[in-house]
């Protein structure tokens, strides 16, 4: 079964003083998606938000659906404080050293929806494990951590083979990228399997542009 495509806009690329502004214009683009980067200073090189900011936007804005991407070394502590939070989706990277797949049995225990996320050089058998277990695998087009990088075109080959693996096992988690996306090269990312589309910097400042391209991509 093929997936309708989704843009998920990434608030680290919008102006943090006015995050609420940030989710207007995601609603007016015709979106409900919203992607929130969760980052601890130690997994990756940077500091961002908290359950606390999912609380208060999924309090203003009920309607949307909160892709909440956890890029810390201990996920696993933070599960329950981003499920009371508001999130519907939340993903984990497979890289630290973490019971991932208790991790994913607990989001699944608390209702929510559970994806895996791979960095560029994590190779697609790294998901394997988790295939069956996953409503969602989230290929990184940039090492995390920033946002406004040039996306890695290495990984185009990763996300056709988990739509191989996917089609191969007959399971329908959502193929999600992040990172670099841009309305010159989301068309291709498409292509190559992608159904779920972050996008933080291209979204706020060419949203029309990486719409059209998303729109028109055969
Ligand atoms: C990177 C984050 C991305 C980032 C994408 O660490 O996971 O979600 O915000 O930003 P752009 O679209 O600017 O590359
Ligand atoms: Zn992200």
């Amino acid at each position: 079964m093929v997936n309708s495509i989704e843009i998920a806009p990434s608030i680290l690329g919008g102006d943090h003083s006015a995050l609420a502004d940030s989710v207007d214009k995601i609603k007016a683009a015709g979106l409900s998606w919203v992607h929130v980067d969760i980052m601890d200073g130690h997994f990756v090189p940077n500091l961002s938000f908290g359950p606390g900011i999912v609380k208060s936007l999924s309090g203003k804005f009920p309607e949307m659906f909160y892709d909440v991407h956890l890029m810390l070394d201990n996920p696993h502590l933070y599960i329950d404080a981003f499920s009371k939070s508001g999130a519907n989706l939340i993903s984990i990277h497979v890289e630290p050293d973490y019971p991932v797949e208790a991790t994913l049995q607990e989001i699944h225990l608390l209702g929510k929806k559970a994806g895996v996320v791979l960095n560029p050089k994590t190779p697609e058998g790294a998901a394997a494990p988790y295939l069956p277990l996953v409503d969602l695998i989230l290929i990184m087009g940039v090492q995390p951590g920033f946002g406004g990088q040039k996306f890695d075109a290495s990984v185009l080959s990763k996300i056709s083979a988990l739509a191989k693996m996917r089609e191969e096992s007959k399971l329908n988690f959502r193929i999600e990228v992040d990172g670099g996306i841009t309305a010159a090269n989301v068309s291709e990312i498409i292509r190559a399997g992608a159904d779920t589309i972050v996008a933080g910097t291209e979204f706020f400042r060419n949203t029309q542009s990486l719409l059209e391209s998303v729109k028109n991509t055969k």
